[in-house]
This record gives C-alpha cells, structure tokens and sequence, in this order.
C-alpha cells in the first residue's frame, strides 16, 4: 500500500504553503487525500488567482468536499498515517481543538487524533490572543504538532520560492516523510544551497 496523507487547507493566509506541501507529497510518491474549506476557495483565489484551485487539485490524488462527511477520510477504519492542516485558520485550529467534526477537514482531524495518528497544524495569525493560544496549547496536548509557517532564516533563502519550499518542507518532515534536499538540516547540507 502507498503512503497516504490528508491535507487540509483552510482559509488563513499561506495558499502557496499548501500547494508546496502538496508538491513535495506527490515527489515522495504519497498518496494524498485533500479536503479545502469553504474559507479557503476565497484565499486560494486571492493569493494564488481564479486557478488556484485548480492546481492544488490537480496535485492530490484525491479530493474531496468539505461538506461530504461519508468520505473515507471521516471514518478512522480508513487507514492514513495522519494529516498536516496547511495554513489552519484560527477557526479550524478552535474547532479541531474542541472535536467538533462540523465538516469533513475537523472531522478527518478528529479521526487521526482519535486513532493516535500523526496531526501537523500549521496556524497563521498574527497577534494571537489568549483564545488563539489556548486552542493551540488543547490541541497540542491532544497529541498535534503546532508548527507556524515560520521562516527558519538560518537556511538563507535566496527567494521567497525558496523559502515557502523550506517551510514546507519541515510540515512534510513532521507528518513523517523525508523531504530530501528541500530542506536545509543545520550540520548537514550546505546553508543556503539545499
Ligand atoms: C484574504 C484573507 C486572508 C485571511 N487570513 C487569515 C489568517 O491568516 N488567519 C485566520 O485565522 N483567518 C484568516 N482569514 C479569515 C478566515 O478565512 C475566516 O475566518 C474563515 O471563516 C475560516 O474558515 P475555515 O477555517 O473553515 O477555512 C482570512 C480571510 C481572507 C479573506
């Protein structure tokens, strides 16, 4: 069986982080199964334009609606290795924190802590209240990796491609995939020449 991984992109801003990660899954030869919020097609449309949907589609093996709760990825009988939320929106990030599957990108978060899987959020908001962070700190002590989209400077991007491509990178290591020479490991290969 192929690896597999849900993707969950939501409407906080970063629709280029979700279209790298989604990149660098197919590289690795995962088998993807993406879910876009509602709030999503209008950042998508906005930071990557009118086809911005189109090719985060087209890079998933799977895609499905959020508002189909009988996909496979609701149920935990359907096996994956986890999921990364890419960017999660404050919203998402609130009602994965407290269980509510009140469509299928919460719902399928829910499954994978239920079963003990792998769940990498990836937050973007800025300042973050206390509400922000209480949500975080839940759902961290649920068993999810909080990784913010931040940029790790010491890789020394020469753009900003390079960067997204580093960020995306560490969300592809954390859901349990290598992503190779994308990313810049300190002691490793060469800073700035991944
Ligand atoms: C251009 C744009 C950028 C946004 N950026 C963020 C953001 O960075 N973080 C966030 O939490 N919400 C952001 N929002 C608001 C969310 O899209 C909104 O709260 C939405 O209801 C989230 O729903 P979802 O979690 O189902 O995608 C943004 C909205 C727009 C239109």
């Amino acid at each position: 069986m192929r690896r597999r991984l849900i993707v969950g992109v939501t409407g906080a801003s970063g629709a280029v982080l979700a279209l790298e990660t989604l990149r660098q899954l197919a590289e690795a030869e995962v088998e993807t199964h993406l879910v876009v919020s509602a709030g999503a097609r209008m950042t998508i449309a906005h930071e990557l334009g009118p086809g911005g949907l189109g090719r985060l589609t087209a890079l998933a093996d799977h895609a499905h609606s959020p508002r189909n709760l009988a996909a496979p990825i609701a149920s935990g009988s359907f096996r994956t290795e986890g999921m990364v939320v890419v960017p999660c929106s404050m919203r998402s990030l609130a009602a994965m924190a407290h269980g509510l599957g009140d469509n299928l990108l919460t719902r399928a978060a829910d499954v994978v802590l239920k079963e003990r899987r792998r769940l990498v959020v990836a937050p973007r908001e800025a300042p973050l209240h206390e509400g922000h962070l209480e949500a975080m700190l839940r759902l961290a002590r649920l068993g999810a990796v909080i990784a913010p989209p931040v940029p790790p400077f010491y890789a020394r991007a020469a753009t900003i491609e390079d960067m997204v491509r580093e960020i995306a990178a560490r969300l592809v290591n954390w859901a349990g995939v290598d992503p190779g020479a994308r990313m810049t490991r300190w002691g490793e290969n060469p800073v700035g020449r991944p």
